[in-house]
């Protein structure tokens, strides 16, 4: 199957930033998804350079539009690479056969009666380069930009978009998936349900030079979005090319919010009056906010790739932006949210994960993955193999719906039940008793074969990451060019393989060495805008808000043994699961014996920074109710769960 998909052309006007590079990975995981699916992927991105604001942004320099987009096109050129981007194709809109090509379709739409010159006055709003509709406008200000509209009236060319409004409402209704997440499709529907207005389509060259000239009159240079949209057309060689054939008919564009109606209305209608077949889906997603703050140049809190990878790594900005985003709903980028995730996520569940599961085998099988025994199979490694074949068809149906957030949620949960499962089965255990070497490497064998298989789908989402563990796996060049449908199946990894402990996957983060290294992380928000953040910290009614909560990493904690901590009358040393092993120190000892603890399932903070108690290292705090008893005395309850749940799992 072939699969083509796009990014928005951005506007060389600024520089790449979180925005843009969200849009891009996404595209770039999705595109490295499919691949692994089996289909031929072209993945399309580009620069818009015509209009108004470009010319503006050049004179502000002083250069040429010429030199000037040259200049911003090459620093998104070479923001990509550095973001493990690797696309196919990129294209610029001052690229000649794109020039060419946006003349012929104009020429063709014109011949057929679908351009027609016009007087026409209305509210133009410079921002956003097109006029606006009267209710568009907010207390008669652009919504978007702030500013009231100019009052243009002009002679202009027009695209006869309101001949196919009904076509489209039809094709969108008939086609679910068309436009998706559902919110954007219904918002396309209602903005539908009015009347539509013929698209303005020329700039008069008196107003606007830099742009491409229309084939039938050369007063006037073609409006920005006309020419912007059929980048996706000239990339795969429209009209004749054998890339236009095989790929056109597959074509899914990913986009922000902001820019929903060119691609939702605009686009298909003008496709539609090329003849062509509509494009096949529209992906929407929401707007990145920094520290829940909208990113701007004037707060100066405007996050670059660039930074963000010197100073996190690229496979944990990567993950980050993936699992933080619901795609289609906004979310906020802080420093703390992205460090949790690498702790937490990378550094503890995966990293150790890897290293304690290849360590072992390294240590209690000479580093050659041993052959289950199938005599010494049980119910765990039943559990495994289910949980991994429905980790593989979940991730699957999530990609394709470009739930990514719920397609890692997949993942972790696997992550989470190994960790669980190394706990329980404990081969340090097993390693001592010599009729236990059956059971010793059953479990060491699923434990690396499912470590294979995790690798295998996180690659299109951290592709270096991912080599990393293959080469540690011990399966360099056997990776490649497989498939989910055969490679994502137990029993793909050889007996005798030999692996390695991989050098630390995701290092841990230290806050405050990061705060203190880093120029721009802590920089870029100006004191007055950090002013804001400090109040936010806990605001004056001392609510917290979700954010703040969602940093507890709260989780359910099995008690496995307690004891009396010497000459301590209030602290109780418990060892837990959590679900590895720790130590936790509480101040519990008046209130419970050791012995009526063990095996109570209670909660526990487990991202709490180590400390020592008494001389005993604590790892987490256990969460109790503060009650008085009928003596008057303070009582503590531990807060307990009931039912049967694993321990680690997180509570929410
Ligand atoms: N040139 C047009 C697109 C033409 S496509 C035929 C344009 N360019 S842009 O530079 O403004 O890019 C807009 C896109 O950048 C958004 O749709 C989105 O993909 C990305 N983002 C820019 N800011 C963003 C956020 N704050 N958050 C998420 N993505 C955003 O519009």
């Amino acid at each position: 199957m072939p699969t083509y998909v796009t990014t928005p052309i951005y506007y060389v006007n600024a520089m790449p930033h979180l925005g843009h590079a969200y849009t891009t990975i996404v595209t770039d995981t999705y595109s490295r998804f499919r691949r692994l699916c089996g289909d031929e992927v072209r993945f399309q991105t580009g620069t818009d350079e015509h209009g108004e604001k470009i010319v503006e942004a050049a004179v502000k320099e002083g250069v040429s539009p010429r030199a000037y987009v040259d200049r911003i096109s090459a620093a998104f050129q070479a923001t990509w690479p550095q973001l493990s981007v690797a696309q196919d194709y990129t294209i610029r809109t001052t690229d000649p056969d794109h020039v060419q090509t946006v003349q012929d379709i104009l020429q063709q739409v014109y011949d057929n009666g679908d351009i027609y010159f016009s007087e026409y006055s209305g509210h133009y709003c410079q921002g956003c380069e097109r006029f606006l509709t009267e209710k568009e406008l907010v207390d008669g200000k652009c919504p978007d930009h702030q500013v009231a509209p100019k009052e243009i009236s002009e002679q202009n060319y027009f695209f006869r978009m309101s001949k196919y409004q009904d076509w489209l409402i039809d094709h969108i209704k008939a086609n679910p998936e068309y436009i998706t997440p559902e919110r954007y499709r219904n918002e396309v529907l209602s903005f539908l349900s009015e009347p539509l207005e013929d698209l303005c389509i020329s700039r008069p060259t008196s107003r606007l030079t830099w742009g491409i000239p229309l084939p039938f009159d050369e007063n006037f240079v073609t409006y920005v979005w006309f020419d912007a949209l059929i980048n996706y057309l000239t990339g795969i060689g429209y009209p004749d090319g054998s890339d236009f054939e095989k790929y056109w008919s597959v074509a899914e564009h990913v986009i922000a919010k902001d820019i929903l109606k060119p691609h939702a209305i605009y686009w298909p209608t003008m496709i539609k009056a090329m003849g062509l077949s509509p494009y096949r889906r529209l992906h929407v997603h929401g707007y990145w906010n920094v520290d829940e703050t909208k990113m701007s140049k004037s707060i100066g809190n405007v996050v670059r790739p660039k930074e963000l990878v010197d100073t996190y790594g690229v496979d944990a900005v990567r993950y980050f932006v993936l699992r933080e985003m619901s795609f289609g709903l906004d979310s906020s980028f802080s420093s703390d949210a992205i460090v949790a995730r690498q702790n937490s996520d990378l550094a503890n569940d995966l990293g150790n994960l890897f290293s304690r599961s290849l360590t072992m085998v390294v240590k209690y099988a000479a580093g050659k993955v041993p052959a289950a025994d199938p005599t010494s199979e049980g119910p765990a490694e039943a559990e495994l193999k289910n949980a991994l074949a429905t980790m593989v068809s979940g991730y699957e149906e999530h990609m394709n719906r470009f739930e990514f957030h719920r397609a890692l949620q997949a993942v972790w949960e696997v992550i989470g039940l190994l960790n669980r499962y190394i706990v329980t089965n404990a081969p340090w255990e097993l390693a001592k008793d010599p009729a236990q070497e059956g059971r010793l490497q059953t479990v060491l064998y699923s434990l690396s074969e499912a470590l294979r298989i995790i690798t295998l789908v996180l690659g299109p989402v951290m592709p270096e990451a991912a080599a990393k563990m293959v080469t540690a796996l011990g399966l360099d060049g056997r990776m490649e060019n497989v498939t989910l449908a055969e490679a994502g199946a137990w029993g793909g990894i050889q007996v005798g393989t030999q692996v390695a402990a991989p050098q630390q996957l995701f290092p841990r983060l230290d806050k405050k060495a990061l705060a203190a290294g880093s120029t721009q992380q802590a920089a870029p928000v100006k004191k007055k805008a950090r002013k804001e953040e400090k109040k936010k910290e806990i605001s004056q009614d001392g609510l917290v808000s979700f954010e703040q909560f969602g940093k507890f990493d709260l989780r359910v904690a099995e008690i496995l043994a307690a004891e009396k901590i010497a000459k301590s009358d209030r602290l109780l040393k418990l060892t837990v699961l959590l679900p590895e092993e720790r130590t936790i120190v509480a101040g519990i000892a008046e209130h419970y014996s050791p012995e009526e603890l063990v095996g109570k399932l209670v909660i526990a903070v487990a991202n709490l920074k180590p400390a020592k108690l008494m001389g005993v290292p604590s790892q987490g705090m256990v969460l109790a109710a503060k009650t008085t008893g009928e003596d008057g005395r303070e009582q503590l309850i531990l807060s307990t769960v009931a039912g049967s749940i694993a321990p680690g799992s997180k509570v929410a």
